[in-house]
């Protein structure tokens, strides 16, 4: 591929690919048409900041803003598209902006960026870029409109834009609340008192000083200026030259007619139509095709048509303007109803995918892939209720067919072309015999588990109906019904015609309804082999209750007026919803104003300040350099892995799919070439081989490594490897806890590691009144979902060195690991790290092998090797989160009070240990948060054939937090007592917690819980909200409330950590820790903690210090024993290393700085130095910091009050309010600890109440990608958050008195889940009476982990309507 950057317009223009990144020229020839935007971008520009992090839509990561000229109207359009999915081709014509393009450190940054930084809303920062990218696309355009003029300072985005410009883009680390915030500082309605804690103002300070202090925001910073060198190129992307790209931009049906023609004549080459390409983010076909056909360009594809008959719609139409075009003023004048119907449609088309995808997805492309490939659409569900009419052409011949007719046949022919959807008005299929009382109902529904979109809904459905109040009743009459549903495991959407047949002309009634629903159940079954199948059926049975049931309950009132525009909230009209002018629910902000309460300390200044995270604006603006960044070295070859899809069996060998010979390839990399050991990890807990030898030991174990000219050619290649197996004469493998312990299958846990019982149980049990014996709970897994995948890039170097860059939390052990794999002194290799996109536990053990791989390819072939691991191999093979079995018996006192409890934790490691050997201690770190009388527990870590789990944020810790409630709630149960009264009576005194912890519990000053607890209590209301729940509770039947205060003590130990700091001539600071920086603020904090300590050499200038430090990359050979950036203390452990190198530099300086003192009265920072150069006193020093082992360990606490809120149609658990008290002691930084207990909070709700992390009956991991696997999102989190970090005061054992904020956090979210519960024992008790039994439900309900829709759905009653409505019936 060839690129020049010209500013000149060529004369080859014409025929060859032109487009701007960031208003610079790009002219390509002969580009590969299957190449997109992001591939070009990431390879062959020095544009960064696009990221790679799915490779399918469902990130954002690679946000880039495409704008396009339209020269009849001298207008710029301008909107956000993913670059992974578009084409590159397609961008002809184009100017891009990327986040370097919005602001850059040279040309200066965007306000967007610096309130990013300012707003603390960047972490590991590899979502930032694609974060700035996206709200800025939503500025320009906001800015674009002709709304009012708003205040200056601030843009013409609303509050509720601002938040939904970022919806379609994940983050993992920061929980969220801090981007919103800086989203909305620009918004013309905001409130900036509701903005949350940021590094320009304090609370309280007016709205003048706080405009002040932000980072200037005008119109011109919304202005994206178009290069006039593209707009004097001719039409774009007509102008290919086909030959040299394959892509065709047909003009007219003719010139597509004749492309078809040919490609049918011309046997043998592959075709593909194209609008968007978003399809290939759920389908990723692997074949390449011979050329390229862009319907874009073809004005029948791309009209909006208006008349008075309805809305027809070109296929190429993105599913954006169809949108704009549904809701916006008409000039053709339309009924009520036909209105009512298309802004219907098009609220819910805002909720397919993200507006990144629907800007570059088509309408027709939608409708293809549902009729082709049975794709689970909403357009087909919704255009189906209104009998939409398709114009289709094949060859010459052209047909018009309903969308239902289209549906129902065989796949469309590849060479047949959708050419527009008419969505037809209401009046046209008006029934005019009705009487004038008719009115039209319509509306769609959707269950997701992410309400805003972004998630493919488990079943979505469209009604419409006429209803008319009968002259001689108050009942409402139906007449043409039309019930749509999709998306639930059906070939396509379908009409349930029985239905509509049975209601049409019935006068609605209890009765009725209940009929009809019960005629529904047969009709809506999904498919085998569906996910949560009755759960779906039970959605459509819901949404068709919420549809009618307000009918039966207020026909008058409904009748009266409200009809035009009846929305479903009538079922729910006591939630006190607002309803705007239409009918329409108003909704509030997603997120309301959250309070973040810190207490700053100056004691140790500029430690304890809440400086912004270094390095967050070059994260913002995409110059931060990550190891994908890092341009590729002369000659560099690119891997991916092969791995195991058997559990075990023997591997004969690996070969490609017969004729589908991989490009590029150049090895294939196995265990036979290892020059060393086969060793993929080794710490000092067990080692892991790099490739399986003869024996694959479990799915997802990597059996070899393609090496290839390129990262795709790589990971084609290792997708159409096919490894032969042979599993005879074996034992079948272990797939379960149960099966190893049968086989006595377990890895050894070291005598040191595993934590002591407490007490002693029979006495406890003999004293209990109470006793549950044998209860079980199983756990699943949770994947790390780090933004960016493993990545390293190995160079070998001279003399058989090798210097590889990885993206680790412990270079030391892949140093290790490397040398002896290649069988080299530890000294020829080098291993650097600098920051990591997120590690959260999974860049431990498994991105050794990563680096390990690369190295031994680079050694074997003597040539750079590199890999960015794709998001499905990185699924498959991290191993994730430990699942395990509990059983657990308890004896308790009639007042709650527990006395002893024992445990049996059954723990699948997998098929290697990693550092499950630490399960125990962590688990029991956590589990002793309440006093449980007697404690004793057998934990085996069971060696199976699955996924070889690793040490995921707070592993076991989170499990055994969740443990410790589960059995609580139990008890509570038992003896219908309130919950949290039982927490209060099993809570710790300090006697107890020096019981449990022994000298980890510290003095009983230091024992903060009780404080916090009480605290708690009346800073979120926690009592005033309970009684105000229950009578909520009451009140409704289809939403249920629950609350919950859950405390957590949380054990961290402190490790030895090194430290570095040298000061150079010109008086700035470098310095090297051993913890690595991936977003947890570490850099930041060991920065301060250098001013601090370097001004105690008390000289003038030292106020400035923090400015002149300079933390560098990781490097292992330059700072050895960096041991593992994990548990939480590698901060203040870094911190603690670097003060006592400064306090060695004090020492030497002091002498000097009196001498000089004396000599010239005062002293400056730099002439301190300077003369200290002069004098040869030696200005680095380094160190080891080896904690002291009686004080090394020590407790952490906190507790958090969580209230929910669960739809009992569809299972959704609205998360209304977090409070969390949080003691970081004297916090070193209060806005990174901040950072970290809000992200790791919302981490823990993954875990808690959407992730699912699964594998098959092999062991191989199913949910590998983002459209199976949910990580929170902006309208997943809390909607008020509201964190106080307590300084709770001098802890002379700690460093300057700090605490930890890492890991914690995330074990409070286990309060979401048990306020679920909560809500859910509600809908249960309800459930009950309807049943006729009005006494307590005194049977438990264990709700699963993660508490999904489906999961809580089973528990309210997938069949609560019917038993609602039988009960009904049963009082009439
Ligand atoms: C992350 C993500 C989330 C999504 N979520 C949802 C969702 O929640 N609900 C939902 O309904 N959809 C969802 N989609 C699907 C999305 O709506 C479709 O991918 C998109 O509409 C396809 O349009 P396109 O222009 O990109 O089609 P392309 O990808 O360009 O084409 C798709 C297929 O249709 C063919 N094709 C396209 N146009 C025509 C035509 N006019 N005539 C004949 N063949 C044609 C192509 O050859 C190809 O086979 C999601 C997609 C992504 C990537
Ligand atoms: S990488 Fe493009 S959306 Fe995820
Ligand atoms: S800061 Fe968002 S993913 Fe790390």
């Amino acid at each position: 591929m060839e690129t020049t950057t010209t500013t000149t317009t060529s004369t080859s223009t014409k025929r060859c690919l032109v487009f701007a990144v960031n208003g610079q020229r790009f002219e390509l020839f002969n580009v590969d048409p299957s190449t997109t935007l992001l591939q070009f971008m990431r390879s062959q520009t020095p544009f960064k900041s696009v990221k790679l992090s799915c490779g399918e839509g469902g990130c954002g990561a690679c946000i880039v803003l495409l704008s396009k000229y339209d020269s009849v109207h001298d207008k710029v359009e301008d909107f956000s598209v993913n670059s992974c999915l578009t084409l590159l081709c397609s961008v002809n014509g184009c100017s891009i902006t990327t986040a370097e393009g919005v602001g850059n450190s040279k040309d200066g940054f965007h306000p967007i960026q610096e309130r990013f930084s300012g707003f603390h809303a960047s972490q590991c920062g590899f979502c930032t870029p694609g974060m700035c990218v996206s709200l800025f696309a939503a500025l320009v355009n906001a800015d674009k409109t002709n709304r009012q003029e708003p205040c200056p300072g601030f843009s013409k985005l609303t509050v509720s834009e601002a938040e939904k410009s970022i919806a379609g883009n994940l983050c993992r680390c920061t929980g969220y609340r801090p981007i919103v915030d800086a989203c909305k500082s620009f918004a013309t309605d905001v409130d900036m008192e509701d903005l949350g804690f940021n590094s320009f103002w304090r609370k309280g300070e007016s709205d003048e000083v706080k405009l002040g202090r932000l980072p200037p925001y005008n119109r011109k910073n919304a202005t994206c200026v178009f290069p006039e060198f593209l707009k004097k190129e001719t039409t774009m992307g007509a102008n290919l030259d086909s030959e040299g790209y394959h892509w065709y931009s047909p003009v007219s049906l003719e010139q597509l007619q004749s492309l078809l023609q040919i490609n049918e004549a011309n046997d043998g080459t592959s075709m593909k139509i194209i609008v968007g390409n978003t399809g290939m983010g759920y389908y990723k076909e692997l074949v390449r095709y011979d050329k390229y056909i862009d319907l874009r360009y073809i004005p029948e594809l791309s009209i909006i048509r208006k008349d008075p008959t309805g809305i027809e719609i070109g296929a190429a139409v993105t599913i954006s303007k169809a949108i704009e075009a549904l809701k916006e003023e008409n000039e053709v004048e339309f009924s009520q109803e036909a209105k009512l119907v298309f802004k219907k449609i098009a609220d819910h088309m805002e909720k397919i995918a993200s507006g990144f995808i629907r800007n570059s997805a088509s309408v027709g492309g939608n409708l293809i892939m549902a009729q082709r490939k049975h794709f689970p659409s909403d357009i087909a569900t919704i255009l189906l209720s209104v009998d939409a009419i398709l114009d289709i052409m094949t060859g010459q011949k052209r047909e018009k067919l309903t969308l239902e007719e289209f549906l129902g046949r065989p796949p469309l022919e590849s060479k047949s072309v959708l050419l527009s959807i008419k969505i037809p008005c209401w009046e046209s299929s008006r029934d005019v015999s009705c009487d004038n009382y008719t009115k039209l109902l319509y509306e769609t529904y959707r269950a997701a588990p992410r309400p805003l979109g972004n998630a493919l809904p488990y079943l979505n459905a469209t009604f419409s109906a006429q209803v008319s109040l009968c002259k001689n009743s108050t009942g409402l009459m139906l007449k043409n019904c039309r019930l749509v549903f999709g998306a639930y495991g059906t070939k396509h959407s379908i009409r349930a015609r029985e239905v509509e047949k049975f209601l049409s002309g019935k006068l609605l009634s209890i009765g009725v309804l209940y009929e009809a629903i019960k005629l529904l159940e047969t009709l809506v079954i999904p498919e085998d082999g569906t996910s949560s199948p009755a759960y779906r059926s039970s959605l459509a049975v819901g949404f068709l209750f919420e549809f009618l049931s307000p009918l039966i309950d207020s026909p008058v009132e409904i009748s009266d007026g409200l009809l035009n525009g009846y929305n479903s909230t009538l079922l729910f009209k006591n939630s006190n919803q607002e309803l705007d002018q239409f009918g329409q629910t108003k909704f509030p902000p997603l997120l309301s104003s959250s309070k973040q309460v810190i207490q700053l300390n100056n004691e140790y200044h500029p430690v304890g300040e809440p400086i912004t995270k270094t390095g967050a604006i070059l994260q913002a603006s995409g110059e931060a350099i990550y190891v994908d960044d890092i341009p590729s070295p002369k000659n560099c070859l690119h891997g991916a892995f092969i791995y195991s899809t058997e559990p075990l069996a023997r591997v004969k060998g690996i070969k490609f799919k017969p004729g589908l010979s991989p490009d590029g390839v150049i090895a294939v990399i196995s265990f036979k070439d290892i020059p060393g050991v086969n060793l993929g990890s080794k710490t000092v807990l067990g080692t892991e081989p790099l490739y399986a030898d003869e024996l694959t030991e479990g799915a997802g174990q990597r059996i070899a490594f393609v090496v290839a000219d390129t990262q795709k050619n790589a990971d084609i290649a290792a997708n159409l490897a096919v490894v032969v197996y042979d599993k005879e004469n074996l034992e079948p493998p272990i797939l379960s806890v149960e099966e190893a312990v049968e086989r006595c299958s377990f890895f050894k846990v070291p005598p040191s590691l595993y934590p002591k019982q407490v007490g002693d149980l029979s006495k406890g049990m003999a004293e209990a009144d109470h006793r549950i014996l044998s209860a079980e709970i199983k756990l699943g897994s949770q994947y790390y979902f780090y933004m960016e995948t493993q990545t390293a890039l190995a160079v070998p170097d001279e003399d058989n060195c090798m210097v590889v860059y990885s993206s680790i939390q412990c270079p030391e052990f892949a140093h290790d690991t490397i040398a002896r794999c290649l069988g080299v002194p530890g000294h020829n290799i080098r291993v650097i790290t600098r920051r990591l996109g997120g590690g959260f536990g999974g860049k431990g053990v498994k991105a050794m092998a990563v680096a390990t791989a690369c190295a031994v390819a680079a050694y074997k072939l003597q040539r750079p090797v590199r890999i960015y691991v794709n998001r499905k191999t990185d699924m498959i093979m991290s191993g994730g989160r430990h699942p395990m079995k509990i059983t657990y018996s308890v004896g308790f006192k009639a007042n709650g009070k527990i006395t002893a409890l024992k445990l049996d934790i059954l723990i699948d490691s997998g098929m290697f240990v990693d550092v499950s050997p630490i399960m125990p201690m962590h688990m029991l770190g956590a589990l002793k948060k309440y006093d449980w009388g007697a404690l004793s527990f057998d934990i085996k870590l069971c060696k199976t054939n699955l996924p070889s789990r690793a040490a995921m944020r707070a592993p076991g810790d989170v499990q055994a937090s969740f443990i410790a409630e589960a059995v609580i709630e139990h008890v509570a149960s038992a003896l219908s007592m309130e919950v949290d009264s039982v927490r209060n009576i099993n809570l710790h005194t300090h006697n107890s917690l020096d019981l449990f912890f022994a000298s980890a519990a510290g003095e009983p000053l230091e024992y903060t819980l009780p404080s916090i607890w009480d605290k708690l209590a009346n800073s979120s209301s926690f009592y005033h909200r309970t009684e105000m729940i229950k009578e909520f509770n009451r009140c409704h039947k289809w939403k249920k409330r629950g609350i919950s205060r859950v405390p957590i003590v949380h054990e961290v130990a402190m490790r030895a950590t090194p430290g570095k700091v040298s000061i150079l001539r010109d008086g700035s600071i470098v310095v090297e820790v051993g913890g690595i920086e991936m977003g947890q603020g570490l850099w930041t904090k060991v920065k301060q903690m250098i001013a601090y300590a370097l001004s105690l050499v008390k000289c003038g200038g030292t106020e400035d210090l923090l400015e002149k430090v300079r933390v560098i990359e990781a490097d292992s050979l330059s700072m050895i024993q960096g041991g593992f950036t994990a548990g939480s203390t590698t901060s203040e452990s870094s911190c603690e290393a670097v003060r006592l190198c400064c306090n060695i530099l004090i020492e030497r300086l002091v002498p000097l700085k009196e001498r000089l003192l004396e000599q010239m009265g005062s002293v400056e920072w730099e002439t301190l130095i300077l003369q200290a150069y002069l004098n040869s006193i030696n200005l680095s020093a380094s160190t080891l910091y080896v904690p002291n082992s009686s004080t090394m360990r020590y407790l952490n606490y906190a507790a958090a009050v969580s209230e929910v809120e669960v739809n009992l149609i569809t299972g959704e658990t609205t998360n209304l309010r977090t409070d969390i008290i949080y003691d970081c002691g004297k916090s070193l930084n209060p806005a990174v600890d901040l950072g970290q207990i809000e992200g790791a909070y919302v981490q823990g709700i993954g875990f808690f109440m959407l992730e699912e992390y699964n594998t098959n009956s092999d062991g191989l991991v199913i949910e590998d990608s983002t459209w199976t696997y949910k990580i929170p999102t902006v309208d997943t989190i809390p909607k008020q958050f509201n964190v106080e970090i307590l300084n709770s005061g001098n802890h002379k054992n700690r460093v300057l008195s700090s605490k930890a904020s890492g890991e914690p956090p995330l074990t409070l979210a286990v309060s979401v889940h048990c306020a679920t519960r909560a809500a859910v024992r509600e809908a249960r008790q309800q459930l009950l009476s309807w049943s006729g039994q009005n006494e307590s439900d005194s049977t438990f309900c264990q709700l699963d982990v993660p508490a999904t829709m489906p999961v809580v759905k089973e528990l309210c009653g997938l069949d609560s309507i019917q038993k609602f409505l039988q009960w009904t019936i049963g009082k009439i």
